[in-house]
């Protein structure tokens, strides 16, 4: 992209005298402009809970009786911190969990409750100890909306009904049942998820089955809950295109699931340990988050040019190999490589806020790209869980056009770009910003004309698969970051492998474009 700016001869000409000299931090160059697109909408900073491994047993729910401190069972260590971050939603209970589960297991006397078998992970029993009543407390405890994902895999569309019914009906049988289990109030559920990967686990089903399938349980989810219709998770351009040319009237929204996978399926790489290249392909298989966005929108398009239905990033994320002792559990570690995943995956939604107004990182604790790892009593916050922290301006933010010339950054055949940037004009009028430095080598410079201070946090750590684990919980942190003044503007200077976010605070100088 080309600036017009007499800082960007400045900056080519820097480029240019600076490519000799490779241990000089690389120089670049930032511009901001309008308005891009309707506001970021706090969904898009959404979280994902699933009946498996240890996201819920352990790492939420230690039980009322519990000696780790929990309030109503659901750990405190865990709830403060979810609530640092400004959870604004949170999807249950799967995932493929969903598929098979009935919510008439998770109701009543916890004593009463039946035990099933965890078919699709791992074969554990569930103890359904943790049902509705309990998960909607957790999303009162946090501050988040609940977003309840319904069984079109296994159970007939009365089922479905009824469950919606229970949670939200002030009157009749079900109503009477949910106050007898302790809840008088109806709760609000906004969203209702009509299956879940209806392609795979949901059901094997073809789209236009799928599509079928979701008008039939679709017609009869009455109230004000939105519809969120099983999408494509697979790269299948058809399955978006049936359910929306078959099924759009039927949905206020369609889900799309999209994994960061550093390698094939089979070997999909370690979450520690890896090389340069499989850093830089993780990067690479990051960013292409945009192009199924971009697809996507496309077909969506197609059928619904007013954009009346919403696009649901409802599961993302790092997924790489498990720890070898924790087979069907899921359990990764969280490195500094999932942090920039993280922070360019919401780089990505910033640019799509026409179309995409949720997305739910899978998921919250111990399982894949997770916020929080838990042993016993212990808890740690993962490089992840920082990125979230430091990304919470631009929730409800405007996002703001950027332009951007850096070098690029090369490993391998691979050829990335080295600077990832995003901006928002945030609520109470200051401008966010956050630049990404993929590259795990070389400082870069960002030059600016913006004027005024900026002041926020820095992520970076030695190495590339730096982590925060029990014994040492803190390697991995936020450190305080300002930008520095020159005689052009303000220039974020970026160590290698790092992501900053800064609010930048207009001075008397600032023009009204800035
Ligand atoms: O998040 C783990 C699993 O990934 C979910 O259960 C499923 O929907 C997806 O395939």
């Amino acid at each position: 992209m080309k600036l017009h700016t007499p800082l960007s001869a400045f900056i080519s000409a820097f480029l240019l005298a600076t490519t000799a000299h490779a241990a000089e931090p690389l120089q670049a160059s930032l511009s901001i402009g309008a308005p891009s697109g309707p506001r970021i909408e706090p969904a898009i900073y959404g979280q994902f809970v699933e009946h498996l491994g240890r996201g819920v047993y352990d790492g939420l729910w230690v039980g009322p009786e519990s000696k780790i401190p929990n309030v109503h069972g659901w750990r405190k260590d865990a709830v403060d911190a979810l609530k640092k971050i400004h959870v604004p939603v949170v999807r249950w209970p799967g995932g493929c969990f969903a598929d098979d589960y009935d919510w008439r297991d998770g109701i009543g006397d916890p004593a009463k409750r039946p035990t099933r078998i965890n078919k699709v992970w791992g074969g554990v029993i569930e103890s359904n100890r943790v049902g509705t009543h309990e998960f909607m407390d957790l999303a009162e405890q946090i501050g988040a909306e609940a977003y309840v994902a319904g069984n079109m895999g296994s159970l007939p569309p009365r089922a479905m009904a009824q469950w919606l019914e229970y949670m939200t009906a002030e009157q009749g049988s079900l109503a009477d049942e949910r106050r007898r289990n302790g809840r008088d109030k109806p709760w609000k559920v906004p969203y209702f998820g009509v299956g879940n990967e209806s392609w795979g686990c949901g059901g094997t089903m073809r789209p236009e089955y799928s599509a079928d399938m979701h008008r039939q349980y679709a017609t009869f989810l009455r109230g004000p809950t939105k519809k969120v219709a099983s999408g494509d998770g697979e790269g299948r351009d058809e399955v978006t295109n049936t359910l929306m040319a078959r099924a759009a009237d039927q949905m206020d929204a369609l889900s799309l699931h999209y994994y960061t996978v550093p390698g094939p399926w089979e070997h999909k790489g370690q979450a520690t340990g890896f090389t340069p290249l499989r850093w830089a392909e993780t990067l690479q298989s990051a960013m292409k988050i945009e192009d199924r966005i971009k697809v996507t929108e496309s077909l969506m398009d197609r059928h619904d040019p007013k954009q009346r239905v919403a696009l649901f990033v409802d599961e993302w994320g790092t997924w790489h190999d498990e720890e070898p002792d924790r087979q069907g559990m899921l359990f990764q570690q969280n490195t500094l490589r999932d942090a920039l995943v993280a922070a360019l995956s919401f780089n990505a939604f910033h640019r799509h806020t026409e179309r995409v107004k949720m997305a739910n990182i899978a998921q919250v604790a111990n399982v894949l790209q997770a916020m929080i790892l838990t042993r016993g009593e212990r808890m740690v916050l993962t490089p992840t869980y920082h990125v979230f922290e430091m990304y919470a301006p631009f929730q409800g933010a405007t996002p703001l056009k950027i332009e951007l010339q850096a070098p690029e950054y090369r490993e391998g055949t691979l050829t990335l770009p080295m600077l990832q940037a995003s901006a928002a004009r945030t609520a109470d009028g200051s401008l966010a910003l956050a630049l990404v430095n993929l590259d795990p080598q070389r400082g870069l410079s960002v030059h600016t004309t913006l004027q005024g201070t900026a002041s926020g946090q820095l992520l970076t750590a030695a190495t590339m698969d730096a982590h925060n684990g029990f014994d040492g919980p803190e390697t991995v942190k936020p450190t305080v970051y300002a930008a520095r003044k020159t005689a052009e503007g303000l220039a974020l200077d970026l160590p290698a492998k790092s992501v900053v976010v800064v609010l930048v605070q207009p001075s008397d100088k600032q023009t009204a474009s800035h």
